[in-house]
């Protein structure tokens, strides 16, 4: 089998950090999204992976994964000129892919428990195709998976007015060759996108299987800043203590924490589960459960929790507590003493700030 990873698209609910970055590469756990879904391909036998790159992020995507081999890969990049939908992408990797079943997986998705399993399913069950799907509360956000009573998919619909199931379809499938006739023979949504709903529902109406996996752990789809941090929260959850850094002074670091190599902590308290990138440095600060400190980066007089920090981002001399904040790379947020006092900004397009 071979894989292929979805990193194009437009990244609209993640701006302004998607208008310098692509948000496959923003971390969770200080680790980049679509390194988890590397990773989890290589777990399952597949080194052989193409990743859908668009012409905005493909540079800075190539120059983080490289050639793969740092994570035991073999990838190779396909560019999509415009984000045209899903099934519009696995037609562009049609070259790479023909010949071979393959594993797509969405490149800001992660799964708990990786997919392993499911690849291995997929290949005992000698089905066409294999979806996964999982219980949502709010189905109409999401491709939707209606099942007969007997456990069959009848019909799938992306974004339904009325969720007809709450069984949205999870951001990894497996295809065999005849995915391509599907994506070929469907029409644009109304969106204007190739949807791989209505494809895999021409594989339906044309005889083939397709197998529907009830994912059992957490799945996460981090389009969103709110998923992005519950990612974020999750996967801290999962972490062992592990300090490597400096702590210093009148410091405590409690709980499940990750503190890595040259990171450095004095007179500080830090409340896991949380984790400090590589050689950042906090003095006089607090850093509260469900945070991840980005390498470099510095805090100083200052309180944060349940928020993203990218590197070499600077923070001092906050007086409020900072939450539920998702902070790019090389941010300042520091308290001056120029006169008039006031706020004194430079944001981004689309940038959000909450003040006190
Ligand atoms: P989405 O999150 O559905 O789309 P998007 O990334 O454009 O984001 P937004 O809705 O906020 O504008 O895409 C899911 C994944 O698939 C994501 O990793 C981007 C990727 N993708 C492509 O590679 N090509 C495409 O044509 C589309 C639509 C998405």
């Amino acid at each position: 089998m071979k894989g292929l990873i979805l990193s194009g698209g437009k990244g609209t609910r993640m701006r302004p950090l998607t208008h310098t970055s692509a948000k496959q590469l923003i971390p969770v756990a200080n680790k980049p999204v679509l390194q988890y879904g590397i990773e989890a391909i290589v777990a399952a036998g597949i080194p052989d992976i193409a990743i859908i790159v668009s012409p905005e992020t493909g540079d800075e995507i190539r120059q983080f994964i490289g050639d793969g081999s740092r994570f035991r890969a073999n990838v190779t990049y396909v560019e999509q000129e415009a984000p045209r939908g899903l099934a519009h992408a696995v037609l562009t990797a049609e070259n790479f892919l023909r010949g071979a079943s393959f594993v797509m997986y969405l490149g800001d998705n992660l799964l708990q428990h990786g997919i392993t399993p499911l690849v291995e399913e997929y290949r005992s069950l000698n089905c066409n195709s294999e979806i996964l799907l999982t219980r949502v509360p709010n189905p109409s956000q999401f491709g939707v998976a209606e099942l007969s009573s007997d456990g069959r998919v009848v019909r799938l619909t992306e974004k339904p007015k009325e969720p007809k199931s709450d069984l949205a379809l999870v951001g990894v499938y497996m295809f065999d060759e005849h995915i391509f006739d599907a994506a070929k023979a469907i029409k644009p949504s109304k969106r204007g996108e190739l949807e791989i709903t209505d494809a895999i529902q021409w594989l339906l109406d044309n005889g083939f299987s397709v197998h529907p996996h009830i994912v059992k752990g957490w799945w996460k789809d981090t389009g969103k800043m709110e998923d992005m941090l519950e990612a974020n929260r999750t996967v801290l959850d999962t972490f062992e203590r592990s300090v490597r850094g400096v702590i210093s002074g009148q410091s405590a670091i409690e709980g499940k924490v990750v503190v890595e190599e040259g990171a450095q902590i004095v007179d500080s308290v830090v409340r896991g589960p949380a984790i400090i990138g590589r050689e950042a440095n906090i003095q006089h600060a607090y850093v509260g459960p469900y945070t991840s400190i980005g390498n470099r980066c510095s805090l100083e007089y200052c309180e944060i929790e349940n928020s993203i920090v990218l590197e070499n981002s600077t923070i001092a001399h906050v007086d409020g507590r900072i939450e539920a904040s998702l902070i790019g790379k090389n941010v300042k947020i520091v308290r001056t003493h120029r006169k008039p006092a006031a706020y004194r900004f430079m944001l981004g397009d689309n940038s959000e700030v909450g003040i006190t």
